[in-house]
């Protein structure tokens, strides 16, 4: 009988969030052994103090790093609206205030663009990695508008709000599969996961 040697590496996602775990889990395979904080029993919330993705991304790797001298990789995301001069930008998850939900983020967000015409809108995600002790840093990125009244009840977020350029449904209205394959977040993690691949077979 050959005998294989397989090698199984330690990656953590500096993330709460279990959907986006199982997400990079069911991406990434069986040769990566993927824990989210809480599976490292890291309760705390990590500081996102930056003013940038790439700053808030590379803070949340760094500490992991430092504190659990692990691989690990992180991701922050944006939604930049171009009539408003690229806000929310980094401060998406909180626009409406420190303790505000999705819905009173797209309340906000609609009103700001009251009558607006220019409608044009981005989201980005960047994705940092630090592997054995190197930084690696991958972007996605989705183009799209921002439209006058919410449609659609899946995902979460803005995404009854915004509807990616070539589709007449918002995110809120696609699948998850559909958002994932053109989503800003599928785009960068798609990167990630192919470097990661490329590092599994030089091994
Ligand atoms: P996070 O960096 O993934 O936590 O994203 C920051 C904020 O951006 C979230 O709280 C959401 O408001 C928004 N956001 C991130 N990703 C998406 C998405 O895929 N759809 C809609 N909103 C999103």
């Amino acid at each position: 009988m050959p005998s294989f040697s397989v090698y199984i590496m330690d990656m953590i996602f500096a993330t709460h969030n279990e959907h986006k775990t199982q997400e990079a889990r069911a991406i990434l395979g069986e040769e990566w052994n993927l824990k989210n904080l809480r599976e490292i029993g890291c309760m705390e919330e990590i500081p996102e103090t930056a003013n940038t993705l790439q700053g808030n991304a590379l803070q949340k790797v760094q500490y992991v790093v430092e504190h659990y001298h692990t691989n690990c990789f992180a991701d922050d995301t944006g939604l930049e609206v171009e009539a408003l001069y690229g806000a929310p930008g980094v401060y998406s998850a909180r626009y409406a205030g420190e303790h505000c939900t999705y819905q009173d983020n797209v309340n906000k967000l609609l009103a700001e663009m009251k009558g607006m015409t220019n409608r044009k809108a981005c989201f980005k995600t960047v994705v940092a990695l630090v592997l054995d002790g190197e930084t690696h840093l991958f972007e996605g990125r989705v183009d799209g508008q921002i439209i006058e009244e919410p449609r659609g009840t899946a995902g979460f977020g803005y995404d009854p709000v915004f509807m990616p350029d070539g589709y007449d449904q918002t995110f809120a209205e696609m699948g998850d599969a559909e958002k994932n394959s053109i989503s800003h977040r599928g785009r960068a993690m798609r990167k990630l996961i192919d470097f990661l691949k490329d590092k599994t077979a030089e091994k």
